[in-house]
């Protein structure tokens, strides 16, 4: 581990090679990236550095590993479980990662792009569809959200049904070690053999193994048919009774299938300014499906709407409305993907980001929720999400009318242990796709098989023995360990 040291390294170096717009101990400028998304922490630096090339990066490492300084990778500060948010120990080179922002190149012969860690997820996006690509990941939070955080993270969002999470679409990687060394595979190879996947072992390793400054993507063709629809349904199993027939009828089509509580379109339409309810019918649950073929023409749109007529008369769907144009579709993916906001807006709650096998998903999210509203009277539960992956986020609130900040201070603690050991029993993960960050690293300890933790932490021994890479993060300190 780090030595614990009061004595200021000479940060004028740093200053001298990073230049005024990369270098900076204001305590304005750093301010807002200093406490994260949800503001459940609150961090102190000791500087905020922000290289623009991949040189820049490995001299800002190296001063670090030379020093012991802790060195904190940051891209959107978007993250649900303060994984990119400093301790407050004032130590630490907070490394934002958002001015090394190239698409460095397109290969549509591969259909791939090569992307510095900085780029926005929209502007991949964009950038994608210029040359009538595809990239298809996507997530509330595309507006602001990097792909080094994307990556590090392994963010799954709305659309992981048919090609998977960040992991699955990582072709490539450059990043810098926590030596100061460079792994340049930025190759989009399909296949390689070279031993252990060492660019899976970056994706998803929350900044502590190195900082990953580039990465290869893969895209896909362009869509040229799309349906996004609405439906009202009775329950979360009737939900995936009706994904399972879609599949059935639409082969591989469908890329998107979220599950909606009644309690969370009130929420949105409560906050949210300019929404509407997109059925007339209330129903317990809605899904959000979104179909997509790259044929052009409007087979799907009719093949859709067959399925829906069909569940309908057969008393399998309550409700149901197929976007007719753009705009409608973008509504309804705007109702979706405001929730969280919507949530944040109406007091904080007890986050939770659960996967079991997608056929107990539906069984978990009743029995569960009338488990927890059992044992804590008066607390509202909102599951909702990424059905179609197993995965929803199982969120609590405080009862009507309470003080929400004072119940999670209060409750919070055993309403999450209680809801983990549920996890725990189903057979599932508490971290789905956020991460572990801060927030969930003592009951990743605690609820863990010791083969897991002794593998992680071995993992980051190896790689990181002075422990400078994002320390605090992910990984649950062994009993001998102590925070330097
Ligand atoms: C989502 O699916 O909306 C995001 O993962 C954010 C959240 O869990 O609140
Ligand atoms: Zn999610």
């Amino acid at each position: 581990m780090m030595n614990k040291s009061d004595a200021i390294p000479p940060l004028e170096e740093l200053a001298a090679i990073l230049g005024t717009r990369g270098f900076s101990r204001d305590p304005d400028d750093m301010a807002p990236w200093l406490t994260d998304w949800r503001q459940r922490y609150q961090g102190r630096a000791l500087a905020m550095v922000s290289p623009a090339t991949l040189a820049e990066v490995v001299a800002v490492v190296r001063f670090a590993a030379a020093h012991r300084l802790p060195i904190v990778p940051q891209g959107g500060n978007t993250s649900m479980v303060a994984g990119a948010v400093p301790d407050d120990s004032g130590r630490a080179l907070l490394l934002s990662m958002r001015r090394m922002n190239k698409i460095r190149s397109i290969r549509q012969a591969d259909n791939a792009m090569v992307v510095e860690a900085g780029v926005i997820l929209t502007h991949v996006h964009e950038a994608a569809l210029e040359v009538g690509l595809r990239f298809p990941l996507s997530l509330g939070a595309k507006g602001s959200a990097t792909i080094g955080g994307l990556v590090s993270t392994n963010a799954g969002g709305t659309q992981v049904l048919r090609f998977g999470p960040m992991r699955a679409l990582v072709l490539g990687i450059e990043a810098v070690l926590p030596d100061g060394s460079v792994i340049e595979s930025l190759a989009s190879l399909r296949k390689d053999n070279r031993g252990y996947d060492l660019r899976q072992l970056l994706c998803g390793a929350e900044g502590t193994l190195g900082v990953v400054t580039a990465v290869t993507l893969r895209l896909v063709p362009v869509l040229r048919q799309r349906v996004v629809a609405w439906v009202g349904l009775d329950s979360p199993q009737a939900a995936l009774d009706l994904l399972r027939r879609l599949e059935q009828r639409l082969g591989d089509s469908v890329e998107g299938f979220e599950l909606v509580p009644d309690i969370a379109l009130e929420l949105v339409l409560r906050h949210i300014p300019g929404t509407r309810a997109p059925l007339a019918t209330d129903c317990p649950w809605y899904v959000l499906v979104e179909c997509g073929a790259v044929t052009a023409g409007d087979e799907l749109q009719m093949a859709f709407g067959a399925v829906l007529e069909d569940e309908i008369n057969a008393g399998r769907v309550t409700d149901a409305m197929i976007a007719a144009n753009g705009a409608q579709a973008e509504a309804l993916w705007h109702l979706r993907d405001s929730i969280s906001e919507a949530e944040r807006h109406d007091g904080t709650a007890a986050k939770h980001d659960v996967s079991v096998a997608v056929s107990d998903m539906p069984r978990f999210v009743m029995e569960a929720a009338a488990a927890v509203e059992q044992r804590f009277p008066g607390v509202r539960v909102i599951a909702f999400g990424h059905l179609g992956d197993g995965n929803v986020h199982f969120n609590v609130r405080a009862a009507l009318g309470a003080d929400s900040q004072a119940w999670l201070v209060r409750e919070g603690h055993d309403v999450t242990a209680f809801v983990d050991d549920l996890v725990v029993k189903a057979g599932g993960s508490l971290s789905a796709e956020h991460g572990i960050g801060q927030i969930k690293l003592a009951e990743f300890a605690r609820i863990s098989e010791p083969a897991r933790l002794n593998m992680l932490r071995a993992i980051k021994q190896a790689l990181d023995p002075h422990g400078i890479m994002n320390p605090g993060k992910l990984l649950p300190l062994a009993p001998e360990d102590s925070i330097p």
